[in-house]
């Protein structure tokens, strides 16, 4: 008799003709839910399945496997995954996967766009347009901060990172940047980019922007102190994950005009943005989208799946697929 196929579970409808490649191999469970699961149905989806292919809307931690005794690989479609207890996981002997490189140079682009939409005040403006408050041109109206000739920081300097220093390239900033270590100096060449310390990128920085992972240990990076040390006429943009901002402190900061303008595509309580922030003008706030565009998301699915397929000890080295 043959053996029984796999069985994964898809939490959320993603692309069929790419899903598809996972029902050669596998046994497939669906769902049409879009948003978050609730964790007991987190939990009983993985105590059936071999694998998973998962989003950022759904943590997995050790409650989430505990009775997923047969779970051997999670592919988490986002290149952060902070949505995934790594450690719980890897205590269970389950393999996490995670798409970094395919959505490098659409999320550098969006956070490029944010930090330009923040310094020039474009959302204000418009809601200010739209209220039906412009009565002529102004000389006085609206005016923001450049970005060409200014000097751009750049906290978290993977692969994202130094995409937003390349693009820096194009505007004659110049780019400050902070990391753990040190890149290669090749890499700083390519990026025209100077490593500082982390209190001197955010006093040096006009336009400051993160990208680095969120960890326990970076929680709250940018707490009153670091937002103290930044100049007045500065921007904060932040296209990482939402805990590495104090966001009280950067209401704060927004509102007493010690800090020009902040772009914020992440948020700590996601989907539920701090009302302070939403009552700061100087603040455009998106939800999330950093790297939706459809090539993106279709590469990012085609990687997980790829991945899940490699973790679970298929694809073309295991030869044809189980019948
Ligand atoms: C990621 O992949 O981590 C992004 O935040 C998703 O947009």
């Amino acid at each position: 008799m043959a053996e029984p196929r796999p069985r994964v579970w898809v939490s959320q409808p993603l692309y069929p003709d790419i899903e598809a490649r996972l029902d050669a191999w596998f046994d497939v469970t669906r769902t049409s839910q879009v948003t978050d699961h609730a964790p007991d149905a987190i939990a009983a989806a993985l105590a059936e399945a071999d694998g998973a292919l998962v989003t950022l809307n759904d943590r997995i931690g050790a409650a989430e496997v505990a009775n997923a005794l047969r779970l051997r690989a999670v592919a988490n479609v986002g290149v952060g995954y902070n949505n995934l207890d790594v450690a719980a996981l890897a205590a269970r002997g389950i393999v996490a996967t995670n798409t970094p490189g395919v959505l490098t140079e659409t999320t550098a682009d969006f956070g490029f766009a944010l930090m330009m939409a923040a310094a020039r005040r474009i959302t204000e403006a418009e809601h200010w347009l739209r209220e039906g408050r412009w009565q002529g041109w102004g000389f006085h109206q609206l005016l923001g901060a450049d970005i060409h000739g200014s000097t751009l920081g750049i906290l978290g300097m993977g692969r994202i990172g130094q995409g937003i220093a390349r693009r820096a390239r194009g505007f004659d900033m110049r780019v400050l940047y902070h990391n753990r270590s040190r890149l290669p100096e090749a890499i700083e060449r390519d990026c025209a980019a100077t490593w500082v310390e982390r209190d001197a990128l955010f006093a040096d920085a006009d336009h400051l922007v993160l990208v680095l992972p969120y960890t326990a240990a970076n929680h709250h990076i940018v707490d009153a102190a670091a937002l103290a040390r930044m100049k007045p006429t500065a921007t904060l943009t932040s296209i990482a994950r939402g805990g590495l901002i104090d966001e009280d402190a950067l209401a704060d900061a927004l509102q007493a005009g010690r800090l020009a303008a902040a772009g914020l595509d992440v948020f700590e309580g996601e989907p539920v943005v701090n009302p302070r922030l939403l009552d700061c003008r100087n603040v455009v706030l998106t939800p999330h989208i950093a790297s939706a565009s459809l090539p993106t998301r279709r590469a990012m699915v085609s990687l997980a799946v790829d991945n899940l397929i490699a973790a679970m000890g298929f694809g073309p080295d295991a030869g044809r697929p189980p019948s």
